[in-house]
């Protein structure tokens, strides 16, 4: 956790807990690259509903690092869908880089998925009897590009989680870390400005659990925006924000101690590398 020491030691004061929807002082007034505004989210099964999100608002500026968390239940899963693009908000509207999402069609929907956002799950969702590295490529291929460059990234995106000496493996041949590693290596291949993961930790030892949230501070230290979803708070504590969620609504938002948005990268060409 050496770069989140580093980052506290040289970080100004620390923030109060500020209200929900704009969040830290420091990015107050930055345009967002998320915008919800009074999202809800009702689920409807046959004759039952079941409210999911209540009124959502949360505004999230480039290169942030932020945790969500809450009970079960209680909209954190569901917040990160609709994030995602996975899922589609009842009501509200969600801005991302300034675009009103319910505009896209399907196809760019779908675009934008690919080439801006990655994803991180608990279960890692790599796919059987599939090397590391051609996992990692999937998403590559679906952005059209071709084999070899494919290769090449995707080996690029497997060093930077610490796995290249493991890129011919099956999942079944990596330990739950080294899946979780391999599974953020894709998430980055297209070099998306946002990642998103759902209890990436979840399934994870504590030495795994800081492999990764490493990872992902060194994402966030390259100018993304990472958004976690965590029920552990040591977890939590590494990131530099922590949204709470209670029954489908923005319980609290604060900035977490000791630690400091950086505000100095955003806007500028945040690539890792050739990723
Ligand atoms: N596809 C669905 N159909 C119906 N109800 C759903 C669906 N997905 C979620 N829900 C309900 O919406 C509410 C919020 O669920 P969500 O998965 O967002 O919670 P969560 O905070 O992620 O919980 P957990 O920590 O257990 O993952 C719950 O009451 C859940 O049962
Ligand atoms: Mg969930």
């Amino acid at each position: 956790m050496s770069r989140r020491e580093d980052r506290a030691g040289s970080a100004g004061p620390a923030s109060a807990a500020v209200a929900s929807p704009s969040a830290n002082p420091v990015l107050r007034g930055l345009r967002p690259v998320i915008s919800l505004r009074r999202i809800t989210k009702v689920y409807r099964m046959g004759d039952i509903e079941v409210t999911a999100l209540t009124g959502v608002s949360l505004d999230v500026v480039g290169g942030e690092l932020l945790a969500v968390m809450g009970a079960s239940g209680s909209g954190k899963s569901t917040m990160m869908n609709i994030l995602g693009c996975l899922d589609t908000p009842s009501s509200g509207r969600y801005l991302l880089d300034g675009v009103d999402v319910r505009r896209l069609d399907e196809s760019v929907l779908a675009r934008v998925r690919n080439r801006k956002i990655g994803f991180v799950f608990q279960s890692f969702n790599l796919i059987p009897r599939t090397s590391a590295v051609a996992n990692v490529e999937m998403p590559l291929a679906y952005a059209g590009v071709s084999p070899k460059e494919r290769r090449a990234r995707a080996m690029f995106a497997l060093e930077e989680v610490g796995l290249a000496d493991r890129a011919h493996h099956l999942p079944s041949e990596l330990s739950g870390g080294q899946q979780q590693r391999a599974a953020v290596a894709r998430a980055i291949a297209t070099n998306p400005s946002l990642v998103l993961a759902d209890e990436p930790t979840g399934n994870l030892d504590s030495r795994s659990t800081h492999e990764i949230m490493d990872i992902f501070a060194r994402l966030n230290d390259a100018g993304r925006t990472v958004v976690l979803i965590t029920h552990e708070p040591e977890v939590a504590e590494l990131t530099r924000r922590i949204v709470r969620l209670r029954d489908g609504s923005v319980l609290s938002d604060e900035s977490t101690a000791g630690e400091h948005l950086h505000a100095s990268n955003m806007g500028e060409d945040t690539r890792m590398g050739a990723v």
